[in-house]
């Protein structure tokens, strides 16, 4: 119902004016058994990063990503989104989708290549930012928190092996 809620309200916002997103913070953590070097910082609401992966990852690894969102006057961040996707399945499977727009605007800015398993090696991404055709039209005004968890096994059990853990912060603004 809240959901339902937020998405009509949300398409009456971005009805009336264009959005635009800025990204104000990006924090990561590796296992330095994976990378040597993870360096990702966002400067002018664009983000830079500077990775060594020491081995490949075999397909078979998962992203969880849970969004959270904070309206304008809200004290709270509140669990807006979660999925947790084997990521070389679904761009096997996913031809046409808004995962795959996202992963090949994010490649246009940097040498990373769509393919599994990812060879180790160097990687960078230089000033990518959102790009407003990216972000479903249906959200709403206010502070985002993206975190995406990646890692082999099963999350959250003993049986889970970190890989990388980013957290975004971005804000939207529907002028
Ligand atoms: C991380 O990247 C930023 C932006 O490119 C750079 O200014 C900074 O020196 C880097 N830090 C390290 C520890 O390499
Ligand atoms: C950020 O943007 C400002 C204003 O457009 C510019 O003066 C500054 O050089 C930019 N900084 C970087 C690191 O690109």
């Amino acid at each position: 119902m809240l959901k339902v809620a937020l998405i009509l309200a949300g398409v009456l916002v971005s009805l009336a004016e264009p959005s635009s997103v800025s990204l104000s913070r990006v924090h990561c953590d590796k296992n330095p058994k994976f990378f040597s070097t993870l360096n990702v910082t966002a400067v002018n609401s664009t983000i830079t990063a500077d990775i060594e992966l020491l081995q490949a990852l075999k397909a078979g690894f998962r992203g969880h990503v849970d969004v959270q969102l904070r309206l304008s006057n809200a004290k709270n961040f509140q669990s807006l989104v979660q999925s947790d996707t084997d990521y070389c399945e679904l761009l096997s499977t996913l031809k046409d989708s808004l995962f795959r727009r996202w992963v090949k605007s994010v490649t246009k800015n940097s040498n990373f290549m769509e393919n599994c398993p990812v060879p180790a090696g160097h990687y960078y991404l230089k000033a990518w930012h959102v790009d407003m055709g990216l972000v479903p039209s249906y959200l709403l005004s206010g502070d985002y928190r993206l975190r995406a968890f990646v890692y082999y096994g099963k999350y959250r059990t003993k049986k889970q092996l970190f890989l990388v853990q980013c957290i975004v912060e971005a804000s939207m603004h529907n002028k």
